[in-house]
């Protein structure tokens, strides 16, 4: 009797703790750093802190930017990077390693919320051609038991951030995995359910928009289609939960349709193709983060939003490889320097983004086209400049792409002269380049000044406007004698 009274009680007790946890879908954010002008990694936790980002994602264990995200109370993410797959599968001893150097080191009091490790990312891409996927089980397993012997293994959960290529259909109830990948999805999933972790995907609507010219553009936000997809009894009104779906059917298909599902790239670039800018990076943002914070779901599963989001991305990456598109640089909420591009309201208490504080900017100083000199020889020095500066927007559907011929010189030039941290032998251009103290921005086009994460750096130039100063004064002092 009394048993049964405890066992109703437990019960009781069972419901109200559930009722209480019942978590809702947070909003976290990538923090990649492929960037040529790089904030100090404590400018960019306090950008999250006052932002109230509770979760950040990363694409691998920087030393760096782990220190600095320590105590910050902000629940992380590490990545391991395809590159390093093949040893880690290989080798139980490098993979004490990896743990022990970028996990256990930090998960200590006053340390670092590690809560996920990434074990790849997005290794299934097509474009890869195989390479990576043999080693995913086997990596799995060794950090597994790597996390085990450091007493992490409940606490630290592997996933697998997923491409969205992995899985196929027209209609998101025939959702499938690809053929040639369907039994290491069966593993990996199964590994995943049993460890506990959700199944991590990334979903592109604009990626669609911008490889399809059929396909309808209303579709790929959130504000109503006029082309809706009707599934049988479901109708469709946007892409991001036509492909949230089409997971779950592939996920159901080999026996896993409770998964929860985590979604670890989303966004919208604003910058770099005809689709991409700021208003519809805002209009798809905002459309996404009140879709999810609205508990709606999707069709497949109606009231259960995706476990967490993480938008791509924090800050734009100029240093990204455009072979994607030139949009590749340009996925930031924020843009390099941590300016909001346009407001967001997160869904985290604050209306808006705020912007980064403290910012260690370059001088004000660009550098441009000498209008004295003729600028007929200058394409190869605008080739070499754009070779290795970013030179992104300049291109058709740019920001950049109207302003001239002699527009584009300035930009290059100036894009290298930042980028060698104005170094000013870097603006000759055979001399026909020229350091101006006028910011040369026009409209919607910006010229850069650089942001550095060295302080000697902004001790040299306090050094060199002290020198300034103290020739000023010497020149003031001869003219008075
Ligand atoms: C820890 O992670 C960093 C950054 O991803 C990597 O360079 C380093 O090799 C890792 N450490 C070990 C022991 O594998
Ligand atoms: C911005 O992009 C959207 C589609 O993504 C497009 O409909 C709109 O015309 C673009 N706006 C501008 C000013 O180019
Ligand atoms: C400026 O450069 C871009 C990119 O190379 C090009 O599309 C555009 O036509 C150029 N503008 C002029 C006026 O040469």
């Amino acid at each position: 009797m009394l048993r049964r009274r405890l066992e109703a009680a437990l019960y009781c007790l069972f419901l109200l703790l559930g009722s209480f946890l019942v978590v809702e879908s947070a909003i976290g954010v990538n923090w990649g750093t492929i960037s040529f002008h790089k904030m100090k990694p404590s400018t960019v936790v306090d950008l999250l802190k006052s932002n109230r980002v509770e979760k950040v994602k990363l694409f691998d264990a920087d030393s760096r930017v782990l220190k600095a995200l320590m105590g910050s109370g902000i629940q992380v993410m590490v990545g391991i990077p395809n590159e390093m797959l093949a040893s880690l599968s290989s080798s139980s001893l490098a993979s004490d390693l990896w743990v022990r150097q970028n996990v256990s080191s930090y998960v200590v009091k006053g340390g670092v919320d590690i809560r996920y490790v990434a074990v790849g990312n997005e290794p299934f891409l097509t474009s890869y051609n195989g390479e990576y996927q043999s080693y995913i089980m086997p990596a799995l397993l060794n950090i597994q038991q790597s996390l085990a012997k450091a007493n992490l293994a409940s606490y630290v959960k592997l996933v697998v951030p997923c491409n969205a290529d992995a899985y196929e259909s027209s209609l998101p109830s025939q959702g499938a995995f690809r053929p040639e990948l369907t039994q290491l999805m069966t593993q990996i999933v199964s590994f995943l359910n049993s460890n506990g972790s959700p199944f991590i995907v990334n979903i592109y609507p604009f990626l669609s928009l911008y490889g399809n010219s059929d396909f309808p553009q209303d579709y790929a936000f959130f504000e109503g289609t006029t082309h809706a997809v009707t599934d049988g009894s479901n109708i469709y009104y946007n892409a991001f939960d036509g492909n949230y779906d089409t997971l779950v059917s592939a996920l159901t298909k080999i026996g896993f349709g409770q998964m929860p599902i985590v979604i670890g790239e989303v966004g919208w670039p604003s910058d770099g193709a005809m689709g991409a800018n700021l208003t519809a990076a805002r209009v798809f943002n905002q459309g996404l983060i009140n879709h999810v914070l609205s508990n709606k779901g999707t069709p497949l599963r109606p009231g259960v939003p995706p476990v967490d989001v993480y938008l791509f991305s924090l800050l734009d990456e100029g240093a990204k490889s455009v072979l994607p598109g030139n949009f590749e640089r340009h996925w930031g909420i924020f843009s390099f320097d941590g300016q909001a591009k346009y407001p967001l309201n997160l869904g985290l208490g604050n209306k808006v983004l705020k912007n980064a504080k403290n910012v260690e900017y370059l001088p004000s100083r660009w550098c441009i086209a000498n209008p004295f000199r003729d600028l007929a020889d200058v394409t190869n020095h605008i080739k070499l400049a754009c070779s290795v500066a970013d030179c992104s927007t300049l291109n058709y559907g740019g920001s950049c792409n109207g302003i001239g011929a002699k527009g584009n010189i300035s930009y290059a030039f100036n894009s290298y002269y930042q980028l060698q941290m104005q170094n000013e032998k870097s603006c000759e251009f055979d001399g026909l380049g020229m350091i101006t103290f006028r910011d040369p921005s026009i409209g919607e086009c910006r010229f850069l000044v650089g942001v550095t994460d060295h302080r000697s750096l902004s001790s040299r130039s306090s050094g060199e406007s002290a020198l300034i100063w103290v020739s000023i004064l010497w020149v003031f002092w001869t003219l008075i004698l």
